[in-house]
C-alpha cells in the first residue's frame, strides 16, 4: 500500500480576501514584499502580504532616530507613515505586486490618512490605479490632524466614521487595523459600519529614555512597541475582540513561531501576521508557515479553521 502524506487543508477567507494559508506580513515590517525575495519565494511561500501604510499624497514620516531596540525582545519605532502617495507606490510597486497575486499570494493594500476626507482621498485613488490589490486595510492609528494627533480611530464613532466613508467606495473587501485599546467596544462599532475583518494590534506607544542625557532614544518622546515582548498582550486583545464580533480577524503582534501563530488562532484570529521578526529574521514567515501546519498535523486536524477560537477557557 502506497501512503501519501497529504497534509490538512491552510486555506482561509479573511472577510473575503481567500489566502492559502493564515500567514500575513505586518504593515511596515515586510516592505512591500520584494525587499524579502533575495531570502525566498515570497509569492509562492505566504497567505497575504500586507504593504506599507500609503496615502493619498507622499509623507515625509517622523525625524530619525527612528528606530530603538530595547531588552527583553522587543523594539520601539516612530516611523511616522513614511510614503511615497498612492501614485508613487502604484509606479514602484505594481508590477511586481500583480506578480505576487499570479502566483496565488494576496495583496492587501494599507490606507493612510490624517482625516476622513484624506482617507476618501487615498481610497479613491487605490481603487483606479491599483487592480492588483486583493482589498485594502485601513490604518485607524494615523493622528487625526482635526483633533491635536489623536488617533483616527481612538473611539468607537471616530473609527465608525472613517469605515462609514470608505465603505461605498469600493466593492472588494475592507480590513480595518486597529489600535491597542478598547477592541471589543471599537471592533463592534467598525463590524457595524460595515468592515469585513478586523487586524490587531498596532504598536503600543511606549518610551525610552537614555537616562545619562535625560533625552529620548528616538527622536520623539514617544514611540510605538512591538516585537515578542508584545506577544501575551496581543493575544489577549484578539480573544476580548473575538468574543466581540463575527467578522473575522487577523491577529499580531509578537508572532515569531508556529506556536505563537497557533495561539492567536486558537484565541480567535483567522489569519496571523509576523511583524518585526522579519526584520531579525527575515525567514521568520516561512518558517511560520511550516511550523503552523506542522501544529494542525499534530491536533489531529483536517482543516486549519477547525481549530479558530479553540481555546480551552
Ligand atoms: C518599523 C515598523 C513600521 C511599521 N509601520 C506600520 C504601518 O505603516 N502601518 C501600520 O498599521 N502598522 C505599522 N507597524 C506596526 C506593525 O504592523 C504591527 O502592528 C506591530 O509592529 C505589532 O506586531 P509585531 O510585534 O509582530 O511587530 C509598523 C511596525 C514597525 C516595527
Amino acid at each position: 500500500m502506497v501512503t501519501t502524506a497529504i497534509g490538512p487543508s491552510m486555506a482561509v477567507d479573511l472577510g473575503g480576501i481567500r489566502m492559502r494559508n493564515p500567514i500575513n506580513t505586518a504593515s511596515g515590517t515586510f516592505g512591500n514584499g520584494i525587499q524579502f525575495e533575495g531570502f525566498y519565494d515570497v509569492g509562492a511561500t505566504l497567505g497575504a502580504i500586507t504593504c506599507k501604510g500609503v496615502s493619498a499624497v507622499p509623507w515625509d514620516g517622523n525625524p530619525a532616530p527612528r528606530l530603538a531596540e530595547l531588552e527583553g525582545s522587543a523594539i520601539m519605532n516612530s516611523v511616522g507613515l513614511q510614503n511615497p502617495g498612492v501614485r508613487g507606490f502604484v509606479d514602484r510597486y505594481g508590477t511586481y505586486l500583480q506578480g505576487l497575486r499570479d502566483k496565488g499570494c494576496q495583496v492587501i493594500c494599507q490606507v493612510a490618512g490624517h482625516s476622513v476626507r484624506e482617507y476618501v482621498e487615498a481610497l479613491e485613488l487605490f481603487e483606479e490605479l491599483a487592480p492588483f490589490a486583493s482589498g485594502f486595510e485601513i490604518n485607524v492609528s494615523c493622528p487625526n490632524i482635526a483633533k491635536g494627533g489623536a488617533a483616527m480611530g481612538a473611539t468607537p464613532e471616530a473609527a465608525a466614521e472613517v469605515m462609514s466613508a470608505l465603505r461605498p467606495l469600493t466593492k472588494r473587501p475592507i480590513v480595518v487595523k486597529m489600535a491597542p485599546h478598547d477592541v471589543a467596544q471599537i471592533g463592534r462599532a467598525l463590524e457595524a459600519a460595515g468592515a469585513d475583518a478586523l487586524s490587531l494590534i498596532n504598536t503600543i506607544p511606549g518610551m525610552a529614555i537614555d537616562v545619562r542625557t535625560r533625552k529620548s532614544r528616538l527622536a520623539r518622546a514617544t514611540a510605538g512597541v512591538s516585537g515578542p515582548a508584545i506577544h501575551a498582550i496581543a493575544v489577549r486583545m484578539v480573544w476580548e475582540c473575538a468574543q466581540a464580533v463575527s467578522i473575522p480577524i487577523c491577529g499580531i503582534g509578537g508572532v515569531s513561531s508556529g506556536a505563537d501563530a497557533a495561539e492567536m488562532i486558537l484565541a480567535g484570529a483567522t489569519a496571523v501576521s509576523v511583524g518585526t521578526a522579519n526584520l531579525y529574521d527575515p525567514t521568520c514567515a516561512r518558517r511560520v508557515v511550516d511550523e503552523l501546519t506542522q501544529w494542525v498535523r499534530e491536533q489531529g486536524a483536517d482543516d486549519v479553521n477547525d481549530l479558530v477560537g479553540a481555546f480551552d477557557a
